[in-house]
């Protein structure tokens, strides 16, 4: 592998303020859509009580933790953390006039931590979660006022942050509000397809906003944005299939081509008339969206098959989108089936598509982990299921695609999103805490920790071509 990794590669990992930082009301902090999700995104919207405690209250502590944290990402050598600001920190409800300062000095804290180690924060705006008060006072991103309260979010930040964070993104995994509209867009999940595509027009214009706003408040900074790489293959060569294929996934390339080319591509007035879905757009909304970004990020777990018979095949689900099993993968303990060449062919999709450096900004297996008697931890499922993605990223890098870096997701066992789980393990780094919440939360070395420590240091020769 030697010589694939550009020299100043930006290796590191990736986590969400929902899933890692708990103290889910401290200094001011207000409930967002996520709090109110304790089961995970496909667990019941309950309101919440005080005394109530969900696993993300808690989640690993790393509100409090994170120097520890912090020292040991530092010691595998990252380069880069990629992680959220919890919205609601900074304004609690998310409609007030001034922010919070003391959700506002945690982000210091934070990033001045990594700063001592050299490691770039890579830090998204909106991960899986926005003030609860938006949702309740104005239906979340079904109304355009949100547009405002997230730009003057995003101006607060930048501003406070612009020396201390040059990479930014702007939503996570954009186009999954699709697919779970209360965490997306805080919608109703029974939503009707006209209100989600609304509530996502206005994210689009939000989102290119936020990057007008970075390219004017920190101009050597980059802003990205970020899309859940559900890359689709034809489960046969039947045109139909082919076609329909397409089709799917341009449902989420749709994101991407809006953000990056700034505007509404074809195809998609087409499907708007089909399906009956109307969406108001104006014509400031069209020059808002000129504004693109300057690089593509995205997700990458598994990939999935398309047929245009759904009906006689049987449906999986990963961990956002329903898909056809491939009968050539295998699968995770959770069913999500394991494809390191499909994230070749996907660099190689949306470098073709947009010209535009790209960072993969996750990528991991969750599994369940064995402390041994003797206190080690030997993931080699971890190892090899990373092994051989970075590999095929180092192919990528060899046709010819721009990337920027490489996050993977967890490097430290978090709360897994869709079910709110910790026995669903992303991490080099263990975490003492159960699904039940027990635990001790003492961190601990996995035997990935030391392989990602040298995949690092070599910048990546010391990956092992499996095939
Ligand atoms: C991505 C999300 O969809 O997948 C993360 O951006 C999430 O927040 C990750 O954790 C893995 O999903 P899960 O459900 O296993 O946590």
């Amino acid at each position: 592998m030697n010589g694939k990794f550009p020299q100043h590669f930006l290796w590191g990992g990736a986590v969400a303020a929902n899933q890692v930082e708990g103290a889910y009301q401290a200094d001011g902090k207000g409930l967002s859509t996520s709090d109110l999700q304790p089961q995970g995104i496909f667990g019941a919207i309950t309101p919440r009580t005080a005394g109530d405690s969900g696993i993300k209250d808690v989640a690993i502590d790393f509100y409090h933790r994170y120097p520890e944290d912090i020292a040991l990402f530092a010691e595998m050598g990252f380069k880069c953390l990629r992680t959220s600001i919890a919205w609601t920190r900074i304004f609690p409800q998310g409609d007030e006039e001034t922010p919070n300062e003391a959700g506002l000095a945690f982000y210091d804290r934070l990033f001045d931590e990594m700063a001592k180690y050299d490691i770039q924060p890579l830090i998204t705006l909106s991960h899986y979660e926005m003030p609860y008060g938006l949702v309740k006072r104005y239906g979340g991103w079904g109304d355009r006022r949100t547009i405002d309260f997230f730009e003057r979010y995003a101006r607060t930040v930048f501003e406070r942050y612009k020396h201390k964070v040059k990479h930014w993104l702007t939503f996570n995994e954009i186009n999954m509000s699709l697919h779970a509209p209360f965490t997306g867009v805080g919608l109703p999940p029974e939503s009707d397809k006209s209100a989600i595509y609304q509530a996502i027009h206005h994210q689009l214009v939000a989102s290119a906003k936020a990057v007008k706003a970075c390219h004017e408040i920190v101009p050597e900074g980059k802003i990205g944005n970020m899309l859940l790489g559900g890359i689709l293959y034809p489960l046969s060569c039947k045109p139909e299939d082919l076609l329909e294929t397409q089709r799917q996934n341009r449902d989420w390339l749709f994101f991407g081509d809006v953000q990056a080319r700034g505007y509404y591509p074809a195809y998609m007035q087409r499907f708007f008339r089909e399906n009956g879905i109307e969406v108001a757009i104006t014509e400031e909304d069209r020059r808002t969206l000129r504004e693109t970004i300057d690089f593509i990020s995205f997700s990458y777990y598994m990939s999935g098959c398309v047929t245009a018979d759904p009906e006689q095949y049987e449906t999986a689900r990963g961990n956002i989108l329903d898909m056809v099993p491939n009968p050539h993968l295998a699968s995770s303990e959770w069913g999500w089936q394991i494809d390191p060449i499909g994230l070749r062919y996907l660099l190689n999709v949306l470098y073709d598509r947009y010209q535009k450096p790209l960072f993969i900004v996750e990528n991991g297996l969750g599994a369940k982990d064995r402390v041994e008697a003797d206190g080690s931890i030997n993931d080699d499922y971890r190892i090899n299921y990373l092994n051989d993605h970075l590999v095929q990223v180092a192919e990528a890098i060899d046709d010819g695609v721009e990337v920027m870096g490489y996050t993977s997701w967890g490097p430290i066992d978090l709360v897994s999103a869709s079910k709110a789980e910790m026995s669903k393990r992303y991490g080099f780094i263990h975490v003492d805490r159960d699904d039940a919440g027990n635990g001790s939360l003492e961190r601990r070395r996995k035997k990935s920790f030391y392989w990602y420590r040298d995949v690092i240091h070599s910048n990546g020769a010391s990956l092992k071509d499996r095939r």
